[in-house]
């Protein structure tokens, strides 16, 4: 019965899966062309587009839309690149040809939906890494000045918050697991 698929029968599978046709492959041209550079790098931010591979790959859509930054279809207080690509042009870059190394992973087979769970501590582990390495910046790009206002919040966060400078912390060392299934590694 279950064949294992061939890894050509597993590309077609994938390339024939109708979101793809639209969205992710135009973007992809455009960008290796360098055509409408600018407009290219808004596109590619919004969340359909990483809908596109993780939404069928692996839970993290699904945590997500049950998660404190998902409201509905038409309203979340953040994206999946507002917490995942950073701002400056540079960075960006270096995320797009990441991502475009995330596809040849996915034609090879690396990741499936059988294993991700296996290989989602070193998944976290990368963009823990990211984020400790950038202070948090794109958690803070949201969060500061007056939405972050240490007078306005409950007594439990303001005594963590107000420390945190001067303990050298940041904000992925307490509140990991804030968009996805909480991974421990120990
Ligand atoms: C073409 C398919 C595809 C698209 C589109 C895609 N991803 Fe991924 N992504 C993957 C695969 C496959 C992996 C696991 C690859 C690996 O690192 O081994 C991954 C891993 C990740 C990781 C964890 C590893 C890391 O690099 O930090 C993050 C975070 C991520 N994707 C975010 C996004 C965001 C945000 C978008 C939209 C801007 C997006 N992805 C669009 C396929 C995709
Ligand atoms: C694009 C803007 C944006 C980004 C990026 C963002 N947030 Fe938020 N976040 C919000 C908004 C808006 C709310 C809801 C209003 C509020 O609680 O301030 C929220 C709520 C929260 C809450 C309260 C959750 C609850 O249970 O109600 C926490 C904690 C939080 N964010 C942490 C983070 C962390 C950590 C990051 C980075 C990994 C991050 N946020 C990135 C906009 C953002
Ligand atoms: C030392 C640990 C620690 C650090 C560092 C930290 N937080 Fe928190 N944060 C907490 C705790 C504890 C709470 C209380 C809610 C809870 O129990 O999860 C909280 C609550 C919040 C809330 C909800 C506030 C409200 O009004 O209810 C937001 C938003 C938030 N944190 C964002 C951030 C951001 C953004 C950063 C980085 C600038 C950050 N936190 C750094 C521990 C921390
Ligand atoms: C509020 C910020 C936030 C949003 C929104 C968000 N993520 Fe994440 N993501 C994180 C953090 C923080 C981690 C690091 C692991 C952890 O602490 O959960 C992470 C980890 C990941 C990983 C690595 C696997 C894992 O479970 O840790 C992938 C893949 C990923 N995110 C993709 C996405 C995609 C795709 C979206 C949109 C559907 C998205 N993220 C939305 C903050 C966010």
């Amino acid at each position: 019965m279950n064949q294992p698929l061939s890894r050509w029968q597993r590309l077609w599978r994938w390339l024939k899966h109708p979101l793809w046709l639209g969205i992710p492959i135009g973007i992809f041209v455009l960008v290796l062309m360098g055509a409408g550079f600018q407009g290219v790098m808004v596109a590619s931010n919004q969340n359909a587009f990483c809908f596109s591979c993780h939404l069928s790959m692996d839970t993290i859509v699904q945590e997500y839309k049950a998660s404190p930054h998902y409201v509905s279809d038409g309203d979340v207080y953040a994206t999946c690149a507002d917490c995942h690509v950073p701002h400056p042009f540079i960075d960006k870059m270096k995320v797009k040809i990441a991502a475009t190394a995330d596809i040849y992973y996915m034609m090879t087979g690396k990741i499936t939906k059988e294993n991700f769970e296996e290989h989602r501590p070193e998944l976290a582990q990368m963009v823990w890494d990211d984020m400790e390495a950038d202070n948090s910046a794109n958690c803070r790009h949201c969060h500061a000045g007056d939405n972050f206002l240490l007078s306005e919040q409950p007594q439990r966060a303001r005594l963590n918050h107000v420390q945190m400078d001067k303990r050298g912390e940041t904000c992925i060392d307490c509140h990991t697991g804030i968009a996805h299934k909480r991974i421990v590694i120990k």
